[in-house]
């Protein structure tokens, strides 16, 4: 395409539509797969970065919002509701004013991140943060949904997962096959499920010729697949992943299986250092996201993983995301001096403040 017109053009072929379905496109997908010199080196195989932090609202969810809130106006539904730990909420309320129709989110208050709240406000959502967690968010919304007529847009639609198909498509087509391994964070479990679903379906078709492993990172504080029962209160700094009942477990579960993979648990610690190593190569994506690559630096790390392999890690969520974080975490703070060239001279050499 010399104009890329978003996935459910570009993708048509392999999406659940037909002529009814409404043209949405924010132009989202076509998102930058980027070769890792720091983490390639680090761990002897060729490790690429999924960039998902360049779609129109900064994370992997436009791909699946796209699709769920076409189908919901072809159904002739006006508003859609989810619950969310940022970043559902922010596509959602996108792709819904995108529509023209009404957005419904649900949030854990003070557990959602800045930029993706400042997000959904401006694009005009119904915003109710309960004192509670996603979990009981999610809860609150399907009974909501049902009584009030309203499309859910959480991942436990089906067309979420369809749409995120896309997304292993494109770095089959970027990479003229399939990884061999693919890391990817685990928060609801829907998008490591929508990954596998994606390279089966290629695979199918015959477009890729084997499968990838998948391994899939939970945050310790919230790793309910890890240690198979869900957690009540859970806990991490990557507030993106903070859920202790993933929804698509179960798909999860098949996902690492079938593919002889695994879902593991990356500590706060190990996500804080993938956070800022890839940062200083100049890829910043936000907390939640840095969990694939410390995954794979743990992996590694242990042994669990043979040289020479081609690695993809999806960076689900921009940096941006989440400024409070970053500022907090780096120690590159600016200085504050007077006006003029020597004070900032002095300033560069260490001699003031
Ligand atoms: N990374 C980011 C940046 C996320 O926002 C999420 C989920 C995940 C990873 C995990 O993906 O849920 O498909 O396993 N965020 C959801 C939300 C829960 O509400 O924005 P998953």
């Amino acid at each position: 395409h010399v104009f890329w017109p978003g996935l459910l053009q570009a993708y048509s072929e392999w999406l659940p539509i037909n002529e009814k379905t409404p043209q949405l496109s924010l132009n989202e997908g076509n998102t930058p797969l980027i070769y890792s010199n720091q983490l390639s080196e680090y761990t002897g195989m060729q490790v690429y970065l999924k960039y998902e932090g360049a779609n129109p609202t900064g994370s992997f969810k436009d791909r699946g919002m796209v699709l769920a809130v076409a189908k919901a106006k072809e159904a002739g539904a006006d508003t859609v509701i989810c619950a969310s730990t940022g970043n559902t909420s922010a596509s959602a309320a996108a792709y819904a004013a995108r529509a023209g129709m009404k957005a419904v989110i649900v949030i854990p208050d003070k557990y959602v991140a800045l930029g993706k709240l400042a997000q959904a406000m401006m694009y005009g959502a119904r915003i109710v943060a309960i004192r509670g967690n996603f979990d009981e968010a999610l809860e609150i919304v399907r009974h909501l949904a049902d009584e009030a007529g309203m499309t859910v847009v959480n991942s436990v639609n089906p067309f979420r997962l369809e749409g995120q198909q896309t997304a292993a498509f494109e770095i089959c087509d970027a990479l003229q096959k399939a990884p061999d391994i693919l890391c990817v964070p685990v928060g609801n479990a829907g998008n490591i499920s929508a990954y596998w679903k994606g390279f089966k379906t290629y695979h199918d078709h015959q477009r890729i010729h084997h499968l990838p492993r998948m391994l899939g990172f939970e945050a310790e504080g919230a790793a309910a697949i890890v240690q198979g029962h869900p957690i009540p209160n859970p806990e991490t700094f990557a507030t993106a992943i903070r859920i202790g009942n993933p929804a698509s477990a179960h798909l999860a579960v098949q996902a690492s299986q079938e593919s002889h993979g695994g879902i593991f648990a990356v500590s706060d610690e190990e996500i804080r250092i993938a956070y800022r190593l890839i940062a200083r190569e100049g890829i910043f994506a936000e907390p939640g996201s840095a969990a694939s690559v410390a995954g794979l630096l743990q992996q590694t790390k242990i042994g669990n993983l043979e040289k020479g392999q081609t690695v993809v890690c999806v960076l689900t969520g921009n940096g941006l995301k989440d400024p409070n974080t970053a500022i907090e975490l780096t120690a590159s703070k600016p200085i504050v001096v007077e006006n003029n060239t020597q004070e900032v001279l002095k300033a560069l050499k260490g001699e003031s403040v």
